[in-house]
């Protein structure tokens, strides 16, 4: 391609209902276990690449700011790929904005990492395939390249050595009309990355086989479950991978633990009001203090005003199925 161009791609975060936790390859970024989220509306990251002959390097701003180092050198490693495979030569200008803020404590890197990797393609004169954007956007993160599809996700572990591995889509967001209640417990960026997380977990943690023994069988209740639409299976078995993936990270040395207080007091309180109410609610937790809460739309206040009412919880925020990564321009 001689004359690449400009293209600005919108993707949503999402939530693992299975976790991934663990990697078969750094090098090519290959989850060691397979994992099932459900894409989130209404929270978006937008993302501009502009390749130009004129500019004499790469640059990454985030929310109007410049990156940091380390961010920009992720974002390059993306580019790379997308320049060798377009053969395009020029650098580009990137410019991302969240409209959730990170302090909520949903993942921004997953929508990051899909919304750039559908701009750049674009911007590159690539042809629009969600698989192709998929395995780009996994190798940066692999969360990110779940949020290529809408509604419900799967991410196959990886097999050592292929660096093609997408997700696919399970089934769309219409399927399902489910909530997820974030109970944001903890203002401010997290200790430990959940890439640095899993690979100390790896590499110290004496649970870790453990995990990737049973997380399989995890993720395939929890597809049963999306499957006959569920919520007892799919939350069952979303707790239990949740805090199987927490317990072999407390079990690294030193450990990894990303509970506070309030997360604790969060886990205990939805569980005595599942038991007291008979609401269908279920807790899951990414590499964070943060607790969302799964349930059924017609719950979602009585939720809400469950969590808020838990000590240590600053505020809540509500998600909805939402659609897959979009190409809004380019
Ligand atoms: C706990 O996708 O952020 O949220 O591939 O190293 O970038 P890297 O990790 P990342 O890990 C997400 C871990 C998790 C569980 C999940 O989303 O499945």
């Amino acid at each position: 391609m001689s004359s690449p161009g400009k293209a600005t791609a919108r993707a949503y975060a999402n939530i693992a209902l299975a976790k991934y936790w663990g990697k078969a390859d750094v090098e090519y970024n290959l989850p060691a276990v397979p994992s099932i989220s459900m894409t989130l509306a209404p929270l978006t990251t937008t993302t501009t690449v502009r390749f130009d002959a004129g500019f004499t390097e790469d640059t990454l701003e985030l929310d109007g700011q410049p990156a940091r180092p380390g961010e920009v050198k992720r974002a390059q490693a993306l580019l790379d790929r997308v320049r060798s495979e377009a053969q395009v030569t020029q650098f580009a200008a990137v410019s991302s904005v969240n409209d959730f803020p990170t302090a909520a404590g949903l993942a921004s890197s997953a929508s990051g990492f899909c919304a750039l990797a559908a701009a750049a393609r674009a911007a590159a004169g690539l042809g629009w395939d969600r698989g192709l954007i998929s395995s780009l956007s996994r190798w940066s993160s692999a969360s990110a390249g779940r949020s290529v599809y809408g509604g419900f996700v799967e991410l196959p572990a990886g097999t050592p050595g292929d660096p093609w591995l997408s997700a696919k889509s399970l089934a769309g967001p219409e399927h399902w009309d489910l909530r997820i209640v974030v109970a944001v417990t903890a203002e401010g960026r997290k200790d430990v990355g959940s890439t640095d997380g899993m690979t100390h977990t790896r590499d110290t943690s004496p649970y870790y086989q453990a995990w990737v023994n049973a997380a399989p069988a995890l993720c395939d209740q929890v597809r049963e479950g999306i499957e006959k639409r569920d919520l007892r299976q799919v939350g069952e078995a979303m707790e239990h991978s949740t805090l199987a993936m927490h317990a072999c990270a407390m079990a690294a040395a030193p450990a990894v633990i990303y509970f506070q207080p309030a997360t604790l007091a969060v886990l205990h309180a939805l569980r005595a009001f599942r038991r007291d109410s008979g609401v269908q609610v279920y807790a899951t937790m990414d590499a964070g203090p943060h607790v969302k809460a799964l349930c059924h739309a017609d719950d979602v206040t009585r939720v809400e005003q469950m969590l808020a009412g838990v000590d240590g919880v600053r505020r809540t925020l509500v998600a909805t199925p939402g659609p897959g990564v979009e190409l809004i321009d380019g």
